[in-house]
């Protein structure tokens, strides 16, 4: 599939497919192509904890999240936690775009994931210290968000993204952009 098309397709889907499982090889491509994603002196500061087709790890995750997560994320094949190394591996400093490169990893899993017709939800609604407690997450990383992925069961619901000249300035901040005509 196009990228276009993977991006315009992708929502964030809150019924899953519990009998639909994720093949071990479509996970591992899920992986490989968030890997690609740039990150500050390609430190790649990205670590996830993962639970797949129900197991330990999978139930252990969902008693992370919120109630409310766990009443929807609980069909959904695959729960992650995405932990950030928070200071870069060569020096003894903190990495300032740890969580954006994050971020960004987790967007390229998001697109892959769409173009395949997997969908997936970010959930901030987790417990940072309980995942850190139960998966032994050490000092100097920090659990960042979880999320699901699988195959839903429901129609598209596609959110109203803001107009381009709502966020995009020239010249000063607030100032929208003007296209010059071609
Ligand atoms: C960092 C982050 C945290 C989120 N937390 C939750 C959450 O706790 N529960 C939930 O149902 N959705 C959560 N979402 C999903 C967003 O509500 C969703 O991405 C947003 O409404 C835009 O919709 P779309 O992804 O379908 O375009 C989260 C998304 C992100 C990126």
């Amino acid at each position: 599939m196009d990228v276009r098309d993977a991006i315009l397709n992708r929502w964030s889907a809150k019924k899953y497919d519990r009998n639909r499982p994720l093949s071990p090889d479509v996970v591992r491509l899920l992986l490989d192509s968030a890997r690609r994603a740039p990150s500050s002196y390609n430190d790649q500061p990205w670590h996830l904890i993962l639970g797949l087709n129900f197991d330990e790890t999978h139930s252990r995750i969902l008693e992370t999240l919120s109630q409310y997560n766990r009443g929807w994320a609980k069909d959904a094949p695959m729960l992650a936690i995405l932990v950030a190394r928070v200071k870069y591996t060569f020096e003894d400093r903190i990495n300032p775009a740890h969580q954006l490169d994050c971020g960004t990893f987790w967007g390229f899993l998001n697109v892959q994931a769409s173009g395949m017709g997997i969908m997936c939800r970010g959930m901030g609604g987790f417990s940072p210290s309980l995942a850190r407690e139960i998966f032994e997450i050490p000092e100097g990383y920090e659990p960042l968000m979880a999320f699901a992925c699988g195959y839903p069961l429901e129609d598209p619901n596609q959110k109203p993204r803001r107009k381009i000249e709502e966020f995009v300035f020239a010249g000063r901040f607030g100032n929208p952009i003007v296209w010059e005509e071609e």
